[in-house]
């Protein structure tokens, strides 16, 4: 109006027009709602002084953004009760807020997972707080498998006997393969009631390798030829074709054909193969010779030497139980991978009929995974194991080989959820290469505590501690001071 009288008008006053005049449009057109904002701060402290001066700091803090607090001198009850998360606004004082202002006063931001009624509870949001409850078996997933991933003492099997035991409550059943010297899992598994199957020299559990369960013909020989791989480590074209023919002839011999009828029949064992290959050394084909030579050395042990209890029939007769631990820690280096690999097989079997949700755990799983091709059996396993209601978890302190190997990224690739745990500066790079990380959460994962890290699920990360109350760390604990007092 003074503009239309032709009086001067200030430019201050026409901006804050302009701006009146927009705010009105986007409030009329509906991009923009009105409302009236009122913000308390509870400074609280234990005395008088102190809380003056933290008053003092809260004050300048807000006046540094800009925001001018009034302290409710006087009204102290007032502002307290409306302070309380009752949805009280006792001392009325107000400013209008547009939508977008609004949420710009949100003061802390972080990745939120909606807590799922079934799932397990993971650890603590460390942005907010909140417990991050997840239900890996949910139809949201694509499959219930997950990988735990740090170094060394970074808390990654005690991350995951904490989920364990928590699965276990909610009605998963477990599955855990232990390959740790001390038998890390055994204290948990006799404490939650679950059974130990102990493979050692001294034991007398067996699987026999060759005898077929619930797997076809062609899926036992798909086995046998990635079991190879763990005795012999290059397999040339020569052993692959004469080990063809070989299960072919030793399952024959005992009567096995691809008639599902005569499954059920006694398998062969090492032995078998071991035998077929000596005759083979004698071939007149120098090349087929050499083959079954070196074939038959690499087994002469399992058969022969000290190792020889892989050379048995299987006497495990039923899984039943809702947790089981195989425990092959006291076994020589050279035989645990093979006998990894042995189990995993067998247990995956046994439970593809079983359509309850049951997670099965490998720790120090690249053990198991060095020698893996991409189309190898453990990542037909990695790959198939959600149509019978199976999680795989995988826990490995050899993050670089997993980032870098083929098999390591397939099984990446095939996994709904992820822990990363503390990292050594010296791989960081690569871990934030994958995971997409910024500085920020990368410095984050270089001095992350035992039991904290991020949790990967989603597309988002959020970052996680593991909590836990006295009693369960006295189950989770391998710290060898804890052993030694409890
Ligand atoms: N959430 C946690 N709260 C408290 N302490 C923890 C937590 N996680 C781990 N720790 C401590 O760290 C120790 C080592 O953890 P853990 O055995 O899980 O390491 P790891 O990552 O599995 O190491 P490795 O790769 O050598 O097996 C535990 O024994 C415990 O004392
Ligand atoms: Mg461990």
């Amino acid at each position: 109006t003074d503009e239309a009288a032709g009086k001067l008008v200030s430019y201050s006053a026409r901006l804050q027009r302009k701006a009146t005049e927009q705010l009105i449009e986007m409030l009329t057109s509906g991009s923009e709602r009105a409302f009236l904002l009122s913000l308390y701060v509870c400074v609280e402290s234990e005395s008088l002084e102190k809380l003056d001066l933290l008053t003092d700091i809260v004050v300048s803090k807000l006046n540094e953004v800009r925001l001018k607090p009034q302290i409710a001198y006087e009204r102290m009850d007032a502002g307290l009760r409306s302070c309380a998360p009752l949805g009280y606004n006792l001392l009325n004082v107000g400013r209008n807020m547009t939508s977008s202002s609004l949420a710009a006063t949100f003061p802390f931001v972080s990745a939120y997972l909606e807590p799922q009624p079934k799932g397990i509870l993971f650890g603590e949001n460390q942005l907010d707080g909140m417990p991050i409850i997840c239900d890996i078996f949910s139809k949201s997933f694509e499959n219930a498998n997950g990988l735990v991933l740090g170094m060394s003492g970074s808390g990654k099997s005690f991350a995951v006997k904490t989920i364990l035991s928590r699965a276990l409550q909610q009605g998963i059943d477990m599955i855990v393969l232990d390959p740790s010297e001390e038998g890390e899992y055994e204290i948990l598994t006799t404490s939650l009631g679950g059974r130990i199957i102990e493979f050692s020299e001294k034991s007398d559990a067996f699987i026999n390798p060759f005898q077929i369960t619930e797997q076809s013909y062609d899926e036992k020989l798909f086995f046998l030829h990635s079991l190879m791989r763990f005795f012999v480590s290059e397999l040339t074209d020569e052993m692959k074709d004469l080990l063809d023919e070989a299960f072919e002839s030793i399952y024959a011999k005992r009567g096995i054909t691809h008639d599902p009828k005569t499954w059920g029949k006694e398998a062969p064992t090492l032995s078998d193969l071991y035998s077929y290959m000596e005759k083979e050394r004698k071939s007149s084909f120098a090349r087929r010779a050499e083959a079954a030579t070196a074939v038959s050395s690499s087994l002469r042990r399992f058969v022969k030497g000290s190792f020889s209890f892989i050379n048995k029939q299987t006497n495990i007769k039923k899984l039943d139980g809702r947790f089981i631990t195989f425990k092959i820690g006291s076994l020589p280096k050279e035989v645990r991978r093979v006998m990894m690999f042995i189990i995993l097989e067998f247990v995956y079997n046994r439970m593809r009929r079983d359509l309850r949700k049951k997670m099965l755990v490998v720790d120090e799983a690249w053990k198991l995974l060095q020698t893996e091709s991409e189309e190898g059996y453990i990542l037909n396993i990695v790959k198939t194991c959600r149509h019978h209601n199976m999680g795989l978890v995988l826990i490995t302190q050899d993050v670089y080989d997993l980032l870098t190997s083929k098999a390591g990224k397939a099984v990446m690739a095939n996994s709904s959820w992820q822990l990363l745990l503390r990292m050594k500066p010296s791989i960081i790079d690569d871990v934030a290469a994958t995971f997409k990380l910024n500085e920020t959460t990368k410095n984050y994962l270089l001095t992350a505590e035992p039991g904290s890290g991020l949790f990967f699920v989603n597309n988002t990360f959020i970052p996680l501690k593991n909590i836990v109350a006295s009693d369960e760390y006295k189950l989770f604990t391998t710290h060898p001071e804890d052993r030694r007092v409890g």
